[in-house]
This record gives structure tokens, sequence and C-alpha cells, in this order.
């Protein structure tokens, strides 16, 4: 076993360590072989079973970038980014194996969704890392779950696949300040939850998490209220963010049931 004592950082570690969600890109573009590099090496990433139930669509085309931006709540960054890719959950080719032992895939389950969703967003991140120590940088789109049915008109996406989150990729035009994250002891427990290292209580974590997310974008000129995370997290699911979504994913062909 490696002494981490002895290792402080390698460009893994440096790459997360500095990470952050950019959302302003210069008019350069990436090229057809980085992008070809950042999705042959996320599809390294480990999926369940070797089921590989992602497929991912990578856009250009401007008219299209400014139809997906506009489908994922107008979000401006996705119709500048010069690149978008989406990030599907793709059991058609399950389909097929199984059509073609007999059976059918017809009531698939939560379990058919969660896999599927779970390999796209681990090649997704995958990407998003190789693309970040490469200099692109980005954001993941969960906007391009608002309207699943307009994102699967705009890229094509046959019956068994839906977008599971987007991302908008370039070169990047800013530098934003990191984002503060809960304190490492209210995330992390030992043996049994609730057991931190310093017997913090998950209380305290917010409490303490709302005055230090509230300082950060103070120190960025936006508006915020004392308890800046409590307040966001109220507005984001009450009342409840895309109620209609499982309705709208049976209708591309994941039961979610
Ligand atoms: C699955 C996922 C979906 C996201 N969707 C959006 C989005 O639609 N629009 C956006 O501007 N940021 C989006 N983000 C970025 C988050 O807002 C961001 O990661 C978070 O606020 C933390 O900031 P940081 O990435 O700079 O540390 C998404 C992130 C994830 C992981």
């Amino acid at each position: 076993m490696p002494d981490f004592q002895k290792i402080p950082s390698n460009d893994v570690i440096d790459t997360l360590l500095k990470r952050v969600s950019v959302r302003k890109f210069t008019d350069e573009q990436i090229s057809d072989e980085t992008l070809d590099l950042i999705l042959k090496t996320s599809f390294r990433a480990p999926t369940s079973s070797n089921i590989q139930a992602y497929s991912v669509v990578v856009v250009r085309d401007q008219e299209k970038l400014d139809a997906l931006a506009a489908a994922s709540g107008g979000q401006r960054h996705v119709a500048q980014a010069p690149v978008f890719l989406a990030f599907c959950a793709d059991i058609s080719r399950i389909e097929d194996a199984l059509v073609r032992n007999g059976h059918s895939i017809d009531s698939n389950n939560l379990e058919t969704g969660l896999v599927s969703a779970i390999d796209a967003a681990l090649v997704g991140m995958s990407a998003y890392l190789v693309a970040d120590s490469l200099g692109i940088k980005g954001v993941m789109i969960g906007g391009a779950r608002n309207k699943p049915h307009e994102v699967a008109h705009i890229l094509g996406l046959p019956q068994r696949v839906f977008c599971v989150f987007g991302m908008s990729l370039g070169w990047p035009a800013e530098a934003p300040a990191q984002k503060p994250r809960m304190d490492y002891d209210g995330l992390v427990h030992f043996e049994q939850y609730g057991k931190s290292r310093s017997g913090a209580d998950a209380k305290k974590v917010v409490d303490d998490y709302d005055v230090a997310l509230a300082e950060h974008y103070r120190g960025q000129g936006r508006q915020t209220t004392d308890a800046s995370w409590s307040d966001d997290m109220d507005k984001k699911f009450h009342p409840w963010l895309r109620d209609d979504l499982r309705e709208r994913l049976k209708e591309l062909g994941f039961d979610f049931r």
C-alpha cells in the first residue's frame, strides 16, 4: 500500500481539488480529436454488469445548441459553449438482446432505469474530469430533464433512450471562485451513520454550511439569505421539481416502476 502521507498530489487529485463549474467560454472550438480522446477515455468508466447502457450525443450545431438552451430553462451558457454532450441512459441495446432471446423489455423497472442512469453519470463524470485535465472546462446540465421529450426530439433519440444530463464544454473565459463544500466531518461516517470523527451533529453541519455559502455568495456580490443553502434547497424542491418526470420517461420507454 502506498503511504498517502508521502504523496501530496498527483494529476487526478490536483484536477479534482481545483475543479469548479465554468459557464463562460471563448469562441475556440474543441477539435474532434480532443473530443474523441475525452469520450474514449471516459468509456473506461466502470459499468454495471458490463451493460454499457449509455450513449452520448455530441452537439456543435448552433441551432441545436440554441434549442437545447431553451429546452433547458433558457440557460445561456448552453447556447454559448461550443459543444454540448448529452449523456443518455440507453437501454435499446439491452432490448435487442432480450428480443433475440424471445423476451420483451416493455415492462422494465426501477433497476433498469437506475443502472442505465448511473452508467451515464459515471461516463459523464469521467469525461468531465478528462476534459478538465486538458484545460477544457464546463458545467453539467440537469436542465436537460426539464423537457425530456423536447430534448429527445432535438437529439433524435429513439425509444428507450433519454438524456440524463447534458454537459456544456469549452475553453474557459472565466475562473470562478470555488463554492465551499459541507464540512468533511458531516459527510463521512465511520462504521455507522452518525459517527463522524469529531462527533459533529447533522444540524450543525447544515448551520455552518448556510453561513459559509452565504459568505461565498456575498463575496461574489450575489444576493442571499443567512440560511443560504437551506433556503436554496427549499426553493428548489418545494414544490417538487420535475414532478411529471416519471410519466415523461415512461413515454420514452423507461418504466421506473
Ligand atoms: C447532475 C448535475 C446537473 C447540473 N445541472 C446544472 C444546470 O442545469 N445548470 C447549471 O448552470 N449548473 C448545473 N450543475 C452545476 C451545479 O450547479 C454545480 O456543480 C454546483 O452548484 C456546485 O458548484 P461547482 O461545480 O462550481 O463546485 C449541475 C451539476 C450536476 C452534478
